[in-house]
C-alpha cells in the first residue's frame, strides 16, 4: 500500500504489514513458488480462517501452516479448523498429506 501524500510505502516494512483474508491469494501463490524452488518443508501463512484455506496451502505445497490474525480474533479457531479439516478429508476420502504439492497447474 502507498501513502498517496508522501508517496512512500504506507505499511511497516514497506512491503510487509498486511495480514488477514486479503492475504490468502498472495500467500498461496508465494507458497507454490517457494515449494517448487526448494526441497525443504514450507510453511504456508497468510489469511487462513477456515479448513479449505489450509487445504489450498497444502495443495500449493505447504507441509505445515500458521494462523495469525484469525487466531487473534478467535483464539479457539485453530482447534476448530483441525476438526473441520478431519471432517473435510473424511468427506472427500482423501489423506491431507497426499494433497501436498498436488496443484494441477503447469506454472
Ligand atoms: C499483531 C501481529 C503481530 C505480528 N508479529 C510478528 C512477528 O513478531 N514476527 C513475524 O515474523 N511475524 C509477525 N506477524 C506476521 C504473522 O506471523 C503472519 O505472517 C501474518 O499475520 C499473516 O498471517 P495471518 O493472515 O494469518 O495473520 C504478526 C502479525 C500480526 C497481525
Amino acid at each position: 500500500m502507498i501513502d498517496v501524500d508522501t508517496r512512500k510505502p504506507a505499511l511497516g516494512f514497506g512491503s510487509g504489514g498486511v495480514s488477514g483474508p486479503g492475504l490468502l491469494p498472495v500467500g498461496v501463490l508465494a507458497t507454490r513458488r517457494v515449494a517448487k524452488a526448494v526441497r525443504l518443508p514450507v510453511m504456508g501463512i497468510g489469511g487462513i480462517s477456515k479448513a479449505t484455506d489450509v487445504v489450498q496451502y497444502v495443495i500449493a505445497g505447504a507441509s505445515l501452516v500458521a494462523i495469525g490474525t484469525a487466531a487473534m480474533q478467535q483464539p479457539r479457531l485453530p482447534g476448530k479448523i483441525v476438526g473441520d479439516l478431519e471432517s473435510w478429508c473424511r468427506e472427500k476420502r482423501v489423506v491431507l498429506s497426499d494433497l501436498r504439492g498436488s496443484l494441477d497447474w503447469e506454472t
